[in-house]
């Protein structure tokens, strides 16, 4: 039981921890079951024979390395690796081994070390092999870690440095929930060195440029599980606890709640092929569950895009074959072989066919000022100025402006919504 519960609704999210640089979020081990067992689903074999890395894990408090250890042999793994970070804090209370409370009685800075395991067999000749084995496994081999150094470039322990890049290279599968701050960096050396991976980030990482157009090119998709509100992370006893949603467990634990948190993979999985089966364009205006579509006319289009506003996934309509613009939370349901990703309305994907000049921005409180930004994404012009939201001028011409909006095209469809 919780020793102390805020319930207030929740405003935390990954982007303000990148922005503060709190890069100190550690992920459930339940979690972690719950994603990668979603792949065994799909193919039992996912993990067979290979080596999973955790580079952004410090091995005696880190979720990551005690699933892959505990379930070592049930993933018929040939090698886990996990390197912790030199900068890394401990993170509290509850770690998985003694480790950084033995010696004096006061907790041990954590060094930049590397864990191999190649196998892991009944230590303790109880019958069975689990991470009790693994406990007494590197109490008895110190050997079994090694000191990280780190190089001219970057300290030990970071996924950057030469030690790391070596068990990158040795690597199948990365499996971990790397820095906010540095997803991007992070990503890109993932695909550099063409391995698979398994990792949390942030669902608004998808409009990163550097992300997206992985994305597009199916290089890179969401994972199986999805949290459409938020997910909970242990933080480290020196964690303010400022946010809305956390707690404090019966043991002294903190835990914030974040939104907008997501999976990202190369790891092909089942739901990724499951098809979205929504009603046609007409039986939507018609029956639609949102008022944003219901009894009108027609879908709105964008005034600078060549595309249709859809603005639930679940108004998609399965009859339309020209460009749609998403939410991008639709990629939680993409299936590459029902639908095409054409872009994004942003303006370094280059897809808006018409710039704007400069707009006077009337804000919600009738506030007005001179901006550019219509042309960061996509732009719906309306008849009459819209009272109590944000809407832009251009000329004698009024618009609002979406989010971003990921831009489809139905590949296939089922029979019921073909064309004659
Ligand atoms: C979001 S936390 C997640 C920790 C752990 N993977 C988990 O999920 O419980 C990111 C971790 O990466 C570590 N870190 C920060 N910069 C790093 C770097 N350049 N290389 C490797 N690890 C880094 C942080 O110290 C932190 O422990």
């Amino acid at each position: 039981m919780s020793r102390q519960i805020q319930s207030k609704p929740l405003n935390r999210s990954l982007g303000a921890a990148k922005a503060a640089k709190q890069d100190e979020f550690y992920t459930q081990y339940v979690d972690i079951q719950k994603e990668v067992e979603a792949y065994l689903e799909f193919d039992p074999d996912t993990f067979r024979g290979k080596v999973v890395y955790c580079n952004c894990d410090d091995p005696f408090e880190s979720n990551f390395f005690k699933y892959f250890a505990a379930n070592f042999n049930k993933l018929a793994l040939k090698k886990l690796i996990a390197t912790s970070y030199d900068g890394s804090p401990i993170a509290g209370q509850g770690s998985l081994f003694p480790e950084y409370n033995e010696g004096n009685g006061k907790r041990q800075k954590p060094k930049a070390i590397a864990v191999i395991l190649d196998y892991v067999k009944d230590e303790d000749g109880d019958g069975a092999a689990n991470i009790e084995d693994v406990k007494l496994f590197l109490k008895r081999n110190k050997a079994a870690r090694i000191a990280l150094k780190g190089d001219d470039k970057f300290p030990g322990g970071d996924f950057r440095s030469a030690d790391c890049v070596a068990f990158l290279k040795e690597a199948d599968i990365v499996v971990t929930n790397p820095p906010f701050s540095l997803f991007r960096v992070y990503v890109a050396q993932i695909m550099e060195y063409k391995k698979k991976l398994l990792i949390i980030g942030n669902l608004n990482a998808i409009t990163y440029k550097e992300i997206f157009p992985l994305i597009k090119d199916n290089k890179l998709w969401m994972g199986v599980s999805i949290h459409s509100g938020d997910r909970e992370f242990r933080v480290p006893d020196h964690y303010p606890l400022n946010a809305a949603g956390w707690r404090i467990d019966e043991n002294g634990v903190k835990y914030i709640r974040v939104k907008g948190v997501r999976w990202y993979t190369n790891l092909d999985h089942g739901r990724r092929h499951q098809r979205l089966e929504g009603m046609t364009l007409a039986e939507n205006l018609r029956f639609s569950k949102h008022k944003e579509i219901k009894g009108k006319a027609a879908y709105d289009r964008y005034d600078n895009y060549d595309a249709i506003e859809v603005p639930f996934t679940d108004a998609i309509p399965g009859d339309y074959d020209g460009m749609m613009g998403v939410p991008i939370t639709f990629l939680d349901k993409y299936n590459p072989e029902q639908y095409e990703i054409l872009g994004i309305t942003k303006t370094w994907d280059g897809g808006a066919c018409k710039t704007y000049s400069m707009q006077t921005q009337v804000s919600k409180d009738g506030s007005k000022s001179l901006v550019s930004k219509l042309n960061d994404g996509p732009a719906i012009k309306v008849s009459e100025c819209p009272t109590g939201k944000t809407y832009y001028r251009v000329g004698t011409e009024n618009f609002i402006q979406l989010y971003a909006r990921v831009l489809i095209r139905v590949l296939t469809r089922p029979a019921r919504g073909r064309k004659k």
